[in-house]
């Protein structure tokens, strides 16, 4: 049984992973089809030891095609999504653009696998926001342990969650301050090499940024819309890894020693959290890795059953590609889709 799979935004940071991760992990393929803007047209990009032509997106007819993955930004998703949901093929979308709508599943498989069930609605599953994805599939574990009443945290975030352009920003800002050339800021608001920036997406009329309300209602709607939650979300000058300094408060009495010992047998996590030197991860050995890592697990001796922990994962794995790979796995486990096109 193999499907035909399109991954739209092929070209960029996650449709790149996308092809690295289907491939990795087997998923069973008829024909992977490689789609983008018409600029990338006729370039090549790589699916194992194959080479794909990139076709564009404009005009491709998707009727014989099972899944598409869209990573292609947030009005691509919206013009094309629901498109191609009318089409028979099931989208799995990586942008912001149906997260919210309740008649659209929001899935990370380790935490809320059930509510895939009604994705037929509109034939459209959404991926969470990179930084909540790694902060569910840390919580979740815990949460059904002792359930969390709120949760403060601050993230440390990649410029390659700002897609290529954001990449590209750091690494000729930081090339230019070695030859003392002028620092260009443009696809970020302030300088990104050698600072940090406060400031991801939009700003919310109470102050805040639409990344930090993403948190808050990607939370509530996977895990539990009891939780309150309150971020601050950070650019820093890393390529890959998003980080998270985080305080959760639970209603039931738990020890950072029960809470290691929950994480370590958690799906997704693993723990590293030795109380010496360099006994924590950072982003840049979490790159290229599928597991959501915890470190610095400590009771918050200010709140009656708080904890503190250092939460890690590649943004573009956990955060984007690999999750949406695992919903399509779990589309397949559960019989949720079968190939349009038999086998001959
Ligand atoms: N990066 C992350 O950590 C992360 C995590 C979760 C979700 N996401 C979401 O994933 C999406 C992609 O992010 P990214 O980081 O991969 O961005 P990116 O590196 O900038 O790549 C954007 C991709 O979209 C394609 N594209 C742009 N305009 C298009 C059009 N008109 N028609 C078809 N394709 C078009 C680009 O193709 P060309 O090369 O032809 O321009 C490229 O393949 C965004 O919605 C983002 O919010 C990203």
């Amino acid at each position: 049984m193999g499907f035909k799979v399109a991954v739209v935004g092929a070209t960029g940071n996650v449709g790149r992973e996308m092809l690295n991760i289907l491939e990795e992990r087997g998923f069973p393929v008829s024909e992977v089809v490689a789609l983008a803007s018409r600029r990338s047209q006729g370039t090549e990009v790589s699916f194992g030891d194959k080479t794909l032509k990139v076709k564009a997106l404009e005009g491709y007819d998707f009727s014989d095609t099972d899944i598409a993955v869209m990573s292609a930004g947030g009005n691509i998703s919206k013009e094309w999504s629901p498109r191609i949901g009318k089409q028979g093929c099931v989208v799995i979308d990586n942008s912001s653009a149906f997260r919210y709508d309740p008649d659209v599943p929001l899935i990370v498989p380790e935490v809320n696998p059930d509510a895939i069930e009604g994705f037929s609605r509109k034939n459209i599953i959404a991926n969470p926001n990179c930084s909540t994805a790694q902060l569910v599939v840390a919580l979740k574990p815990l949460h059904d342990v002792a359930t969390i009443k709120r949760i403060v945290v601050a993230t440390y975030q990649s410029v390659s969650g700002a897609g290529k352009e954001g990449m590209d920003e750091l690494f000729t800002q930081t090339r230019a301050v070695f030859v003392a050339d002028p620092v260009e800021a443009k696809k970020f608001t302030k300088r990104i090499a050698f600072n940090v920036i406060p400031h991801i997406d939009v700003f919310m009329e109470d102050g805040s940024t639409k990344e930090e309300w993403k948190m808050v209602a990607e939370t509530k709607k996977m895990l539990d819309p009891k939780i309150k939650l309150t971020a601050t979300c950070v650019r820093v000058p890393v390529f890959i890894g998003h980080s998270e300094a985080v305080n959760v408060e639970f209603e039931k009495p738990i020890t950072a020693d029960e809470a290691r010992d929950i994480l370590r047998e958690a799906p997704g996590c693993l723990v590293i959290d030795k109380h010496e030197d360099g006994g924590y991860i950072t982003p840049i050995e979490s790159a290229g890795e599928d597991a959501t890592y915890i470190s610095r697990i400590r009771e918050d001796s200010t709140l009656d059953n708080g904890l503190n922990m250092w939460i890690v994962s590649d943004n573009l794995r956990k955060g984007a590609a690999l999750n949406a790979v695992q919903i399509a796995e779990l589309l397949v486990e559960r019989g949720l889709i079968q190939p349009k096109k038999k086998a001959a």
